[in-house]
């Protein structure tokens, strides 16, 4: 019997060592995030696996990851609002705090049912972003869960749609663009009424008698340079797969692909908003 216990205690030691010194693999939300807005309208379940966020007339709800990050590279399967979610806004971004914060945006623009959804991107740094692409996806994002990411390296931001590269913000500290490179970031994520503005430009409401809506993520990893005591630290791991990574030529074949049949606004050809020229960053973009 006793050697049991002793096999039993060594299985679950090597299992609690496992989740400690592997941060790229899976989390769990359990230990992974704090429910910020909305109450029980944010739901953990599957022992951790799972997260629900919904959306009802009175509020919207919310999380963060507890850890904050100085580069990484950050993955989540999110499944968005099926059937008519027009209105609705499902956000997933990174962000640093105050107001010369930087942020790393996601956002996705429910429709009616049959409509598609539109994937809204944006970057700020120093606080500055007005720097929007948007995108159809190559698929419907209510019916499965799919991987959204982010790559953040000294070099560059990379956002990932199952692991296809949407779109790039190449640093152009060279062009006195500042890039996010001491802030440390959070993980949010949100469901909102924004039909002000998300689905047709405002002009289609949220049907509030199909409420709650509701957004379910899996999958979260964080492989990324923890920030502690005013210092991040990256493990060797990290920095031999994502640090130094950047687009190689089949990823720079993908983001062209992406860029010619799904997008559907890119600021940097803008030509009415920026009648003067366009953004120094905008010569190092696609
Ligand atoms: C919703 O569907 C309409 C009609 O197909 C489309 O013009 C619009 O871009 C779609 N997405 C959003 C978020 O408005």
């Amino acid at each position: 019997m006793s050697h049991m216990r002793v096999a039993v205690f060594l299985y679950m030691t090597i299992f609690l060592l496992s989740l400690i010194s592997f941060p790229g693999a899976a989390g769990n939300f359990i230990s992974d995030v704090d429910i910020k807005w909305g109450n029980e309208r944010a739901k953990i379940s599957n022992a951790g696996q799972l997260l629900q966020l919904s959306l009802d007339r009175d509020s919207g709800s919310g999380f963060q990851s507890k850890q904050e990050y100085l580069f990484g590279k950050i993955d989540m399967q999110i499944k968005l609002v099926p059937g008519n979610s027009a209105g609705t806004v499902t956000a997933y971004y990174l962000s640093s705090m105050g107001p010369t914060h930087d942020e790393i945006d996601f956002e996705f623009l429910g429709n009616v049912t049959g409509e598609p959804y539109i994937l809204h991107t944006n970057v700020y740094t120093q606080g500055k972003g007005n720097r929007e692409q948007q995108f159809y996806l190559w698929f419907d994002p209510r019916t499965d869960f799919h991987t959204y990411s982010v790559l953040w390296n000294p070099q560059q931001i990379l956002f990932y749609v199952d692991g296809t590269p949407i779109r790039v913000f190449r640093n152009a500290e060279g062009a006195r663009v500042p890039y996010p490179k001491s802030q440390p970031m959070r993980l949010y994520s949100s469901l909102w009424n924004a039909d002000e503005w998300a689905t047709r430009g405002g002009l289609v409401k949220i049907d509030w008698s199909r409420a709650p809506f509701v957004a379910s993520y899996r999958g979260f990893a964080a492989d990324a340079c923890v920030w502690s005591g005013g210092r991040s630290t990256c493990s060797a791991a990290s920095k031999r797969s994502w640090w130094a990574q950047s687009l190689d030529s089949t990823g720079a074949q993908r983001l062209k692909w992406v860029r010619k049949n799904y997008m559907i606004y890119d600021y940097c050809h803008d030509v009415k908003r920026f009648p003067q020229g366009f953004p120094p960053e905008c010569s190092l973009s696609d």
